[in-house]
């Protein structure tokens, strides 16, 4: 099953996305798509602040260990239907995390994407990745990764997207993760989430820039663009050797036009936008699409699905 993104370019899951004031704006932006930052079971307050510096020097990211601050579930399957009334493809992000009741993750995940799906939702991401809560992220366990993808695919009919942590030093784990995919009918993997366990350190106080798990956190910006191009590229080849209808959706560094066209052409069919979207606010997804369409003209192409995957060997 497809998920229909025009123009194929759309926010990330967590910048700007957690409140419906937030959600709006991602639906009167030119995004082709509204995806909402990872719910979870239980509404949670995050990790204690500071916990994100959004301008790391010389503007090379982002680092944050935000630690799933989001309303609960609950609170998006009610703001799903008015955000349907904006015309676009409405994708809850969906995540596991400690909670009261102590339910187990991938039974959070069905109870969550159940309900979300019932309240209209056009696509699931589920958020395998994040790595700023104390458990080792599902994405790192292709056991886990199969439990969650078992129990979900089972529970919903709507497209199911998987948002992945980047494998680019562990090939073994890469190949494992790749395989299990093949086993479940997946519309996307959306690759990568925030580099884990980066660091940075403010000179003027010398302190670390963010607080929670030892100043330990999860880097996105122009630094990653080359990690992320590698993941793209390498699920985008494996799939295609495994001729498997999963798209690639990529995610990580795209600050300008250029950056998402070398995405499309490691294999991205849609890219997602999260520090730019942190730094500059909705009105980013009009100028990318712009410049896109631009170098498209310029270079002789009349549409994206001709570039996509286009890279040349050197
Ligand atoms: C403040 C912040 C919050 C984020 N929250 C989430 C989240 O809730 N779910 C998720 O899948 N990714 C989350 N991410 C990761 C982004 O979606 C994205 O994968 C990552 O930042 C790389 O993209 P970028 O280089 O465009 O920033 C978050 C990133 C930032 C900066």
């Amino acid at each position: 099953m497809k998920v229909t993104v025009y123009p194929p370019i759309t926010n990330a899951s967590g910048p700007h996305s957690v409140t419906y004031e937030e959600l709006e704006r991602i639906a009167r932006s030119a995004a082709g798509a509204i995806v909402t930052k990872s719910m979870t079971h239980c509404p949670r307050q995050g990790n204690p602040e500071p916990r994100l510096r959004s301008h790391l020097d010389n503007e090379i990211g982002s680092l944050n260990s935000m630690g799933l601050p989001n309303l609960g579930y609950q609170e998006y399957a009610k703001f799903i239907p008015k955000l349907k009334d904006f015309g676009k493809p409405v994708i809850a992000s969906i995540a596991s995390a400690p909670c009261a009741h102590k339910l187990p993750p991938v039974e959070q995940y069905r109870e969550i994407a159940l309900a979300i799906e019932k309240a209209g939702a056009d696509a699931l991401e589920l958020n395998l990745s994040c790595p700023n809560l104390e458990d080792v992220p599902i994405s790192m366990d292709p056991q886990s990764v199969r439990a969650v993808l078992h129990a979900v695919t089972r529970a919903v009919k709507i497209p199911i997207g998987v948002k992945l942590s980047p494998y680019n030093n562990v090939p073994k784990l890469f190949e494992e993760i790749a395989r299990t995919l093949l086993d479940f009918e997946i519309a996307y993997v959306a690759t990568i989430n925030s580099e884990p366990l980066t660091l940075d350190i403010d000179l003027q106080t010398r302190t670390k820039v963010v607080r929670p798990n030892e100043g330990f956190g999860g880097l996105g910006g122009p630094a990653v663009l080359p990690i992320a191009l590698a993941e793209v590229h390498r699920f985008y080849k494996f799939f295609q050797k495994h001729k498997a209808r999963i798209a690639v959706w990529g995610v990580g560094g795209i600050t300008k036009p250029e950056d998402a066209i070398k995405h499309f052409l490691a294999g991205a069919s849609v890219v997602q936008i999260g520090t730019l979207f942190l730094w500059e606010g909705p009105h980013v997804f009009e100028k990318l699409w712009t410049g896109i369409q631009r170098w498209l003209t310029e270079n002789g192409f009349s549409s994206i699905e001709e570039i996509i995957g286009q890279v040349r060997e050197a």
